[in-house]
């Protein structure tokens, strides 16, 4: 991916964001810090109304969901049940010579010619030992008979064997054996691959490097050089991505803790309290909104991969396939164009991953994110986690490519299963109509799953679990007990903010009544996200009557809605200024609105629509009315 500066459009989003207060650097005055970014006022309001519209899509105006708010640190033992401790790396490569750091699979591929050196050698040294060897040569004959020396020639002139011998008995201070490549683009002389060369024997204490033994060779979409210098990066090693803390005053790796790296492991942790309280039974959902923690080795585009960034995530607890096989006879099976607009009792992992899908798109048409910029990548088996059963990416075409909104993954019982391992406390919740369903099987119907599902566990080969725990696992299901497989809309709220900002940037071009064109941006956020919902303007300012009326419609729509009151500058420049914020209407009180112009105007009232300019004349007893079911 490229940089916001390579992307004029993304360029300019950036810079609209700082000037109209949507999101600053972190720290700025500092210099900044690099992954971290603040929200201002108005990028405030926008992610305030984003956590809204999800929470209450995803619970509020739901049944069988509801929510969690959990801390940001958590017992380190979550994290290693759920394998972060162990897996939660990126593989990450150094610049050798600059060591600027990169993570090695996001490199850009490069091809050219590599030079490859054999070591170098302090020149002053070379010189001193070369006159002892009494090699008879000038300083640069010296410097390309050691840039040319191949110690395997078959067969080697008279001053190959004193070069030779003056390598044999080279003072180790002034001497550097380690090999060094450079990547250089096809047409680029050696030259440039011998200067950063250099560069690198510099940093290993050759202070005047004369290179030894260049050799040359073709590549193809390379990722182990720096595309910056064409420098040899180091072997691409795995990073864990969690910021780590301490917790208390002694600071020992015994109380080292992690700040969450995803909102979702609390949902699991505690599972079994929100079940034992909330009278929820499965099929049902615990969702959570909040901050999470990646020490990312390259975050990049402006807020898309951040180090601190907030979370949406659902954990949809189901039954296992097997539970709904016994309950309803069989498992419904999706294709194209079934009916996924109300949960059936007999779907199982498949149908409820696809509703899923469905819901979170319609979530985004809801916000104005419609099918024009939205995405999906299925993955494919090489990509999933190995317990996920499938897992979709809704993606949003951001002005630097087509890139990752949300994951929607099926993953078993993994996660309960691996915290009931690790906890030793049962994850299991028991479910009568399970119980029920399978006292009316015959012994050989329970054989027969039985056998299934050892079949099904032999075929994972390395991965299969012992046979005892599928005899186990069954004789609990038939008893009615057993851990819920989840389905798991995850979400980042940064991206979507950074994603409807990318969706509202409009630019128009205006022309003056003077006949002067500019470009002017419009930010057509949906009503139901846009930071400011109205603003209000009285016609003049030096009207005090003008403005004590639009202050009382101000006073009146703010207790509802936010506004913005502005009496600054022409009407013109208001609603520019408001287009620019992405307030989808103003309001502007004039002499009608005092009855200036008779009865029949007054208490009305200029309403102004952003997308389409469009004016109409509206009661201020009417405004509520007419806007509320808009921006809500
Ligand atoms: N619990 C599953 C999980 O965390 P993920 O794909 O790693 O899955 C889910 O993250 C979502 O969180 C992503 O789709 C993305 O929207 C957001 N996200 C992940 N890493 C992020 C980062 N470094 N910066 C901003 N958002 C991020």
């Amino acid at each position: 991916m490229s940089q916001p500066k390579e992307i004029p459009l993304m360029e300019k989003i950036v810079s609209l964001c700082k000037r109209r207060g949507f999101i600053f650097q972190s720290s700025e005055i500092y210099g900044g810090i690099n992954g971290f970014w603040d929200y201002g006022p108005l990028g405030a309001e926008l992610k305030r109304n984003l956590r809204d519209t999800w929470w209450r899509a995803m619970t509020r105006q739901r049944e069988d969901v509801v929510g969690l708010d959990a801390t940001i640190i958590m017992h380190p033992a979550i994290w290693k049940a759920s394998g972060h401790v162990d897996t939660f790396s990126d593989p990450m490569a150094d610049c050798l010579v600059t060591k600027k750091r990169f993570r090695a699979d996001h490199v850009d591929p490069q091809s050219g010619l590599v030079y490859t050196y054999r070591g170098a050698l302090n020149g002053p040294t070379l010189q001193a030992s070369a006159a002892t060897e009494g090699l008879g040569l000038d300083e640069s004959q010296l410097n390309n008979a050691m840039l040319g020396y191949d110690a395997e020639k078959a067969a080697p002139s008279e001053d190959d064997k004193r070069i030779a011998k003056l390598l044999l008995n080279f003072p180790a201070a002034g001497y550097s054996d380690h090999a060094f490549s450079v990547l250089v683009p096809p047409g680029k002389p050696p030259e440039s691959a011998r200067k950063v060369a250099k560069q690198f024997y510099q940093t290993r204490n050759i202070q005047e490097p004369v290179l030894l033994r260049e050799t040359t060779a073709k590549v193809e979409n390379s990722r182990a050089f720096n595309p910056e210098n064409g420098a040899q990066l180091t072997e691409p090693k795995p990073f864990n991505l969690m910021f780590h803390t301490y917790v208390g005053a002694t600071a020992t790796d015994e109380d080292k803790a992690y700040l969450r790296p995803e909102t979702a492991q609390a949902i699991f942790a505690q599972f079994k309290n929100v079940v034992d309280s909330s009278r929820q039974k499965v099929p049902f959902g615990i969702c959570q909104i909040g901050k999470a923690f990646r020490n990312e080795v390259t975050p990049r585009n402006f807020t898309f991969r951040s180090r601190e960034f907030e979370q949406m995530e659902l954990e949809f607890f189901i039954k296992p396939d097997e539970a709904i096989e016994a309950a309803c006879g069989s498992v419904a099976a999706w294709s194209e164009g079934t009916d996924l607009s109300k949960p059936q009792d007999n779907w199982g992992w498949e149908m409820w991953h696809r509703y899923w899908v469905k819901e979170r798109t319609d979530y985004y048409n809801s916000i104005g994110l419609g099918t024009d910029v939205l995405a999906y990548h299925w993955q494919n088996k090489d990509e999933l986690a190995h317990y996920a059963r499938a897992c979709v990416d809704i993606l949003f075409k951001f002005p630097f490519g087509t890139e990752e909104l949300e994951g929607i993954a099926a993953r078993g019982d993994f996660d309960l299963s691996q915290h009931q391992r690790h906890s030793k406390k049962p994850q299991e919740v028991f479910d009568e109509d399970v119980k029920k369903a399978f006292a009316a099987w015959s012994d050989d119907q329970k054989a027969a799953l039985i056998a299934r599902k050892k079949g099904e566990n032999a075929a994972k080969g390395d991965k299969a679990t012992p046979e005892v725990d599928i005899d186990a696992w069954c004789d609990k299901l038939f008893k009615g007990f057993y851990v819920p497989h989840v389905i798991e809309p995850s979400a980042g709220l940064d991206r979507l903010a950074l994603a409807v900002i990318a969706a509202a940037f409009n630019e128009i071009e205006k022309t003056d009544t003077k006949g002067a064109k500019e470009v002017v941006t419009i930010m057509k956020f949906h009503p139901r996200i846009a930071p400011v919902k109205v603003g209000v303007f009285p016609l003049l300012k030096n009207k005090p009557e003008l403005v004590a009326k639009a202050r009382e419609v101000y006073d009146l729509l703010k207790k509802h809605l936010t506004a913005f009151y502005d009496e600054g500058g022409s009407i013109g420049k208001r609603y520019a200024r408001q287009d620019e914020a992405g307030t989808p209407f103003c309001i502007t009180v004039d002499f009608e609105t005092l009855g200036e112009k008779g009865d029949e105007l007054k208490d009305t009232v200029t309403l102004r629509h952003r997308d389409d300019g469009r004016q109409e004349r509206v009661k201020i007893s009417d405004l509520l009315g007419l806007l509320l079911p808009q921006v809500s």
